[in-house]
C-alpha cells in the first residue's frame, strides 16, 4: 500500500469515540464538543470488517485512539477481535491514562500489545487545571500499572506550554532515569478550541531539550524498539528509558508519513490536517468493496501539512480526528 509519494502506509490509527472524560485546554472547549450520534459511529465489526480489507494490501499496526478510547463500553472486546486478523503485528493504544490502573490487566489478555498515555503534568493541582477535571490522575500509578501488565515499552506524551507546565520538563525527564519508559515531549499545536493559548505558548523541543541538559549530557538514541511515529530520541546517561521530541511546529516530518486515520464516523483521513478524507461508513453499511476507496484516500494522501501558514483556530480537535 503505497501513496502517490511512495510513502509505504503501513500503520492506522482507530478512532472509536470522539468522547472524553478530560477537557484539555489545548484540545476540547469545557462543555464539550458536538459529539457524533451513536448511530454514526462504526461498530466494532465495521472497524474490524475494515482492518481486515486494508490489512492484505499491507495494513501492519494498529492504534487504537479517541477522544479517549477506554470510555467506550468493551474496548477489551474490540482488542480481541483486531487481535484475530491475519497480518496485524502490532495493537497499541492512546490513552489520558485515568482508566488503566482499572483496566491494563483486561486489556493486555485481551491482545494489547502497548499504551501510550498522555500526561502534562505530575501535580494533581495541574492535571486539574490544564484537563479540567481530575479523576484522580496519576501518572506514575497509571504507568507502573501498564507497565505491570505488560503494556510496554510504555510512552508517555507531554504537550509543553510555556506558563503552565514548561517548569516541569526536569521532572518528566528525571521520570525516565530509573522507569524504562519513554517521556516524549510534543509541541502545542494550533489546533481545536485553543480559547487562551496562543502560540506565545508554544515551546520549541530545541529549547525543550536545553532544559533537559540541565540534568545531563544527552546521547542520541534509537528509542524504544517499537515505535511508528515522527519522535527523534535521546537518553541521560545510565537511564533506563528515553527523551524524545515531536517537532510538529518547528519542523515537518512528513516525508517519513507512514499513517492513516480512521474517524470514530468511519472516514479515512490521510492527513491529520487538513480536509483530505474519504468516507467509508456508508459504503461499508452497503456492502461495497472499500479497496478502490483507500486507493482514493492513498492518491490523495498530501505531501506535508501546512500547519506552520495557519492561523490560529478553526481547524478540527484531535479528539475528533483521531489524534
Ligand atoms: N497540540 C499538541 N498535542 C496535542 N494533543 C492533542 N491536542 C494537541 C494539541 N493541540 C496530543 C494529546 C496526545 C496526542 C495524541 O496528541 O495530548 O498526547
Ligand atoms: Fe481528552 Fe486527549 Fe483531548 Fe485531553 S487531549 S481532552 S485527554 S482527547
Amino acid at each position: 500500500m503505497q501513496d502517490q509519494f511512495g510513502r509505504g502506509i503501513e500503520y492506522l490509527r482507530i478512532s472509536v469515540t470522539d468522547r472524553c472524560n478530560f477537557r484539555c485546554q489545548y484540545c476540547m472547549p469545557l462543555e464539550g464538543l458536538p459529539w457524533l450520534p451513536k448511530d454514526e459511529i462504526l461498530r466494532y465489526e465495521e472497524i474490524v470488517a475494515i482492518v481486515q480489507q486494508l490489512a492484505p494490501l499491507g495494513l501492519r499496526r494498529l492504534r487504537i485512539t479517541g477522544g479517549e478510547p477506554t470510555i467506550r463500553p468493551a474496548l477489551a472486546t474490540l482488542v480481541g477481535m483486531l487481535r484475530a486478523v491475519d497480518g496485524i503485528e502490532d495493537i497499541a493504544l492512546s490513552t489520558n491514562g485515568v482508566k488503566l490502573p482499572a483496566m491494563a490487566e483486561e486489556l493486555a489478555a485481551a491482545g494489547l500489545d502497548r499504551v501510550n498515555i498522555s500526561a502534562d503534568s505530575l501535580r494533581p493541582d495541574r492535571v486539574a487545571a490544564i484537563a479540567r477535571r481530575s479523576l484522580d490522575f496519576d501518572l506514575v500509578r497509571a504507568a507502573t500499572a501498564a507497565q505491570d501488565a505488560g503494556l510496554g515499552p510504555i510512552k508517555i506524551n507531554v504537550v509543553v506550554m510555556r506558563g503552565i507546565n514548561d517548569d516541569e520538563i526536569a521532572d518528566f525527564a528525571a521520570l525516565t532515569v530509573d522507569h524504562p519508559w519513554h517521556v516524549r515531549f510534543i509541541e502545542l499545536m494550533p489546533v481545536g478550541e485553543l480559547r487562551d493559548l496562543t502560540w506565545e505558548h508554544v515551546v520549541p523541543s530545541a529549547e525543550v531539550l536545553d532544559r533537559v541538559r540541565a540534568l545531563g549530557a544527552l546521547a542520541p538514541d534509537a528509542g524504544p524498539a517499537r515505535g511508528n511515529g515522527p519522535a527523534v530520541y535521546h537518553r541521560l546517561p545510565g537511564a533506563a528509558g528515553t527523551i524524545g521530541v515531536i517537532t510538529p511546529m518547528t519542523h515537518t516530518y512528513c516525508a517519513q508519513c507512514n499513517r492513516v486515520r480512521l474517524t470514530a464516523d468511519g472516514r479515512l483521513r490521510t492527513c491529520l490536517f487538513g480536509d483530505h478524507e474519504v468516507a467509508l461508513r456508508d459504503a461499508l453499511r452497503r456492502g461495497e468493496p472499500l479497496a478502490p476507496l483507500f486507493t482514493k484516500a492513498l492518491a490523495e494522501k498530501p505531501k506535508e501539512h501546512a500547519l506552520l501558514q495557519m492561523q490560529v483556530g478553526g481547524l478540527r480537535a484531535l479528539s475528533q480526528v483521531g489524534g
